[in-house]
């Protein structure tokens, strides 16, 4: 069907439509929240096609879901109804969704019966829905199920939570997994406000990335609850995400708390004292926290990110309750995530960078601004480190993965999930403000996130926005930025600087001494931070002996480290070494998390040393697996075979 542009611009924005759609529910004006303000329409952004949607948004679009469902642990479905507000174009006779897995019995428009067909399955974007729409229907409602193996949500068992007590069920929905719970258009470029009503065993709550409307929940048949949710701010779908379990809460601030099982509550509230101040510490640097309250949830072990910014409601690994703070800058960055991918969102997953860099960025300046120059200077070391060590595996310096805009035709998105998005993106904007002056560079970025709140955001568009706002024709500043060569080259560009820490300065004399033959026990490791310990160990050479190993367990108790960082290091350094008396503590690592970051390297490490790895890898794994979640599972599969 031909579209104009005028049209196609006008249902690819987000201008007023959220706000008609929350309207539409009734509750607008009941709190105190103000939802987000209507956005002007933006074409450049707009006009990215996503390829890794079925979507034809400028044919017809949904504006609002309202989800009913209800969580059946027994079958492991979820089961009920998504009702989509929808903007058509004229004349416009479909609808076309994402879905993947799901069994849908019924499409109607009110009591009237519509028409639906699947399209042909695709590995990696699940199959589209096309809906025929009748004249004038603007809401239509889809009943559904899920599949037990949908890949988003995770049921767990008992015996896989911390209490042991109550099956659990979360839902990870980025990048292009909420087709797999939510039948609707599964593209970030497309923000949708959102609605639910959640039914759940008793004694179970629910929780979601939402204002809450109930949190007590309400009686919905005889052992069942029912909980209700709003998010009258346009997101991505990707950022719908719901977790039910035993769930308990603490206060932490003024709008800040965490939820999580109760055996866990003490732990996770002790080590995120500080999010009230880190919140104000980003708004001091970037403006108004938008989102209202901001909590976490602490999931169960088998969680597979480190952290997932769902708004008003980050997840986290229970892998960050070192027990002294030391790795919240995890927190720091999901909390980042409130302005840059929340409020501004990367249009496709070839601009993934655009979440990750600014977050990593933005991160690092919230760490500074708690903990000082020196600790945010360590983490950016790491950070370094890592991006090194990703080009290298990428294929090193001129691999084209390497590069910030990545071409992920025919990919799954999480191929784009590496280190240069994270890294290279954080070096980009470190070095913008090198030469720039921290003082200009916060100007613009504030700016940036005002300019574009609750819109997608492209690298095209960026470039645009920052010689529009930052660089204002000055040729010899454009020349010096080298923003092409940063976007669209591989490798790093020549005015990039290595952080440069000089208390990992000193850590790398202590390495230097330990490879030269000193004991374990001489080295002057005494208040080592986390990151000292995580750069030591990175620090030490590649190949160690076997007595060099045992020294190293003897003085420092690596293999009993409880902080999940300094254990994955020794762990990784064990196996690359072929050191067996490491094997029970990897096999106990290995079985008690499940998260990928973690997982999938020291399977990887074990499936490199061969004939000595292999057998240990598939005999820790056929343990390990029945407790992972499909997303770490489904990458570990790829390797362990
Ligand atoms: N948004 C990401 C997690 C993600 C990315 C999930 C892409 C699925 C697809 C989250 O903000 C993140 O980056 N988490 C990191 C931790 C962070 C401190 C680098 C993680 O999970 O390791
Ligand atoms: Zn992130």
């Amino acid at each position: 069907m031909p579209v104009s542009a005028a049209v196609r611009a006008a249902l690819l924005a987000t201008a007023a439509l959220s706000l008609t759609a929350c309207g539409s529910t009734g509750l607008s004006g009941l709190f105190p929240e103000r939802p987000a303000p209507a956005p002007a329409p933006q074409p450049q952004a707009a006009l990215a096609r996503d390829i890794h949607s079925f979507a034809r948004p400028e044919v017809a679009r949904v504006t609002h879901v309202d989800l009913d469902l209800r969580a059946d642990f027994a079958a492991k479905r979820l089961s009920g109804a998504a009702t989509l507000d929808l903007m058509v174009a004229p004349g416009a006779t479909e609808l076309v969704l994402d879905t993947r897995g799901l069994s849908i019995s019924r499409v109607r428009a009110g009591d009237r019966e519509l028409q639906f067909a699947f399209g042909e399955q695709d590995r990696i974007l699940g199959r589209p829905l096309t809906i025929q729409l009748p004249e004038g229907v603007r809401r239509i409602t889809i009943e559904y199920l899920t599949a037990p193996d949908a890949a988003a949500l995770q049921w767990l068992e008992p015996a896989q939570t911390a209490g042991k007590g109550h099956p659990y069920l979360f839902s990870q929905g980025q990048a292009i997994l909420t087709r797999t719970w939510v039948p609707t258009q599964d593209s970030p470029g497309i923000r949708q406000t959102w609605t639910a009503r959640i039914v759940v065993p008793e004694p179970l709550r629910a929780v979601m990335s939402a204002e809450q409307l109930t949190p007590r929940g309400e009686p919905a048949g005889p052992g069942w609850r029912a909980y209700r949710f709003r998010e009258p701010r346009a997101v991505p779908p990707y950022l719908i995400a719901l977790g039910v379990g035993d769930i308990s809460f603490r206060s932490l601030g003024r709008r800040s708390g965490v939820y999580t099982e109760p055996v866990m509550l003490d732990a996770a509230a002790n080590e995120l004292v500080d999010v009230e101040r880190m919140i104000t510490a980003a708004e001091r640097l970037y403006g108004p926290y938008r989102w209202g309250r901001y909590d976490l949830l602490v999931l169960p072990p088998s969680f597979p990110f480190g952290g997932m910014e769902n708004p008003r409601l980050t997840f986290a690994t229970p892998t960050i309750l070192a027990g002294d703070r030391s790795l919240v800058s995890l927190v720091a960055h999901e909390l980042a995530h409130s302005w840059s991918g929340n409020l501004v969102t990367n249009a496709t997953w070839a601009d993934f960078w655009l979440n990750e860099g600014f977050t990593t960025y933005f991160e690092n300046r919230i760490m500074e601004a708690l903990y000082g120059p020196e600790r945010a200077v360590m983490l950016q070391s790491l950070g370094y480190r890592d991006l090194l060590a990703e080009i290298e595996g990428l294929g090193g310096m001129a691999a084209p993965d390497t590069r910030l805009h990545i071409d992920l035709a025919g990919r799954d998105p999480d191929e784009g999930l590496t280190d240069i998005a994270y890294e290279k993106g954080a070096l980009f904007l470190r070095t913008i403000e090198r030469i720039v002056g921290r003082e200009r560079f916060d100007a613009w970025l504030r700016g940036y996130f005002d300019r574009h709140a609750f819109k997608p955001m492209t690298t095209e568009l960026f470039l645009q926005d920052i010689r529009a706002n930052l660089i204002r024709g000055d040729a010899e500043l454009e020349r010096r930025l080298m923003l092409e060569d940063w976007i669209y080259k591989p490798g790093i560009p020549s005015n990039a600087q290595p952080p440069q820490s000089p208390a990992f300065a000193r850590v790398e004399v202590q390495a230097r001494a330990f490879a030269a033959g000193a004991p374990a026990a001489n080295l002057a490791v005494q208040g080592w931070t986390t990151q000292e310990w995580q750069h030591f160990l990175g620090a030490l050479p590649k190949t160690l002996t076997r007595a060099q190993l045992d020294d190293l367990e003897q003085a420092f108790d690596l293999n009993e480290a409880g902080n999940s960082e300094i254990r994955f290091a020794w762990l990784r350094m064990a196996v690359d070494n072929r050191y067996e008396p490491a094997l029970p503590s990897l096999e106990r690592f290995l079985t008690s998390q499940g998260r990928r970051k973690f997982v999938l390297p020291l399977f990887q490490a074990l499936m490199n040393e061969g004939d000595w790895g292999r057998p240990i890898a598939l005999r820790i794994y056929a343990k390990a697996r029945p407790g992972y979640h499909p997303v770490t599972s489904g990458s570990v599969d790829a390797v362990v075979k």
